[in-house]
């Protein structure tokens, strides 16, 4: 059985919050902070919080603006987070809205009825409660038979979910397989941590993955998968339900996003460069058969660095679109935007590849062409 992604789908909140808000409002909490403060920060027992810079963000990240589902209370100086209120048990979760948001659109676009759906995968960077899964709350809410379950792999929730859809397929436990994965990063980001507060932006992606004798025309043939990881501290969220077993350190930072951004880069591009390289080398398709990399969105010069080692030349950034300057790092999502908004011009033949990178480490490319 061969896997082909027949279409994919994308729901983005309304609201988006620019550079020098983020920043405006940052500044007013950490003035406010250190007026509080100045007594110990004159006595040198504190240190003064540094302000940020609108211009240092984009330069350093290529970040303009993200999109966010609580918008004001992100920018309230006596708040700084989103304020998203508990719903009933009896009211489709928030994550699983915006899933089935995103599956939708993905579903629409092939015309597929969700009953003819077989299995849902909610594979993303944060999910929202322990059980029951997520995903199958999303297989509830479309009417969807069969199976369901919830994965993790950080930013590279996608492509591994793609890859575990595909296997799905292959030993012919389903034929149609919706992936989506819904990243409410806005949640896990300390907004008053000066050098990641801007970092990412909320949204859902959807992936429809299905049995190509059931896809429609235009699907994407998978040609090869790659997924790699290897263990590193430098992006970590220690946030988890054995928080309650060590009180002291409930609402600590480390139960946020935390990340070692340089190192991070220093890292990965080169990972992400020789995974994308070998992977072509192992199918058989020559670099200038690639029409197009839709990488990872979390730093502009990153994907301009990983997309010049895999071409071994500057590349005109056509071939690597970014996403990441309207959105932010979106997490997993970040790749399956930068797809769904910039593959219309593919004709049958052409050739792409999905890039994953992220904590774990972890990697993941999809190679496709267009059916
Ligand atoms: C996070 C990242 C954008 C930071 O960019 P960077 O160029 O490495 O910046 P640095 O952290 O080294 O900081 C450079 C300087 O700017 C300062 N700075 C940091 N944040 C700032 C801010 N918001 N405003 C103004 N200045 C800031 C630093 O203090 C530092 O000052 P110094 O040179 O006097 O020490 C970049 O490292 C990155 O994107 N890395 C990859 C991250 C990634 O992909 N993570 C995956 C998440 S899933």
């Amino acid at each position: 059985m061969t896997a082909v992604i027949s279409a994919t789908g994308l729901w983005t909140p309304k609201d988006s919050i620019s550079n020098k808000e983020l920043v405006t409002a940052f500044n007013a909490w950490s003035e406010k902070w250190n007026a509080q403060h100045a007594d110990e920060i004159a006595a040198g027992t504190l240190e003064a919080k540094p302000l940020s810079s609108a211009e240092f963000v984009f330069k350093a990240s290529g970040i303009k603006s993200r999109f966010v589902i609580s918008k004001d209370p992100i920018l309230d100086p006596d708040i700084m987070a989103p304020r998203i209120p508990e719903r009933g048990d009896e009211d489709i979760s928030v994550l699983a809205e915006i899933a089935v948001a995103a599956a939708r659109d993905a579903l629409a676009k092939t015309g597929r009825d969700a009953k003819d759906v077989d299995a849902v995968i909610v594979a993303c960077s944060n999910l929202q409660r322990a059980y029951p899964a997520i995903a199958i709350e999303v297989q509830d809410a479309l009417g969807i038979d069969g199976f369901a379950f919830d994965m993790n792999v950080a930013c590279s929730s996608a492509t591994f979910g793609i890859e575990t859809a595909r296997g799905l397929i292959a030993s012919g436990a389903a034929k149609s397989v919706l992936v989506c994965n819904p990243e409410i990063c806005s949640a896990h980001l300390n907004f008053k941590d000066r050098d990641s507060h801007f970092i990412f932006g909320d949204v859902a992606t959807a992936i429809l993955v299905e049995d190509e004798s059931i896809a429609p025309t235009g699907a994407w043939e998978i040609l090869g998968t790659k997924l790699g990881t290897k263990f590193s501290n430098n992006i970590r969220n220690n946030f988890g339900f054995l928080n309650t077993a060590a009180p002291q350190g409930v609402g600590a930072d480390d139960k946020l996003f935390m990340q070692n951004g340089r190192r991070v880069f220093k890292e990965v591009v080169p990972l992400v460069a020789s995974m994308i390289s070998e992977e072509l080398e192992n199918i058989g398709i020559a670099t200038s058969q690639i029409k197009r990399m839709w990488l990872h969105q979390a730093n502009l010069s990153m994907n301009t660095l990983i997309a010049k080692k895999v071409m071994g030349k500057d590349v005109d950034m056509d071939i690597a679109p970014v996403v990441l300057d309207e959105y932010a790092n979106t997490s997993s999502a970040g790749s399956i935007i930068a797809f769904d908004k910039h593959s219309a011009d593919f004709t049958p033949g052409d050739t792409g590849l999905i890039c994953s990178f992220g904590a774990g480490y972890s990697a993941g490319v999809v190679v496709v062409r267009k059916t």
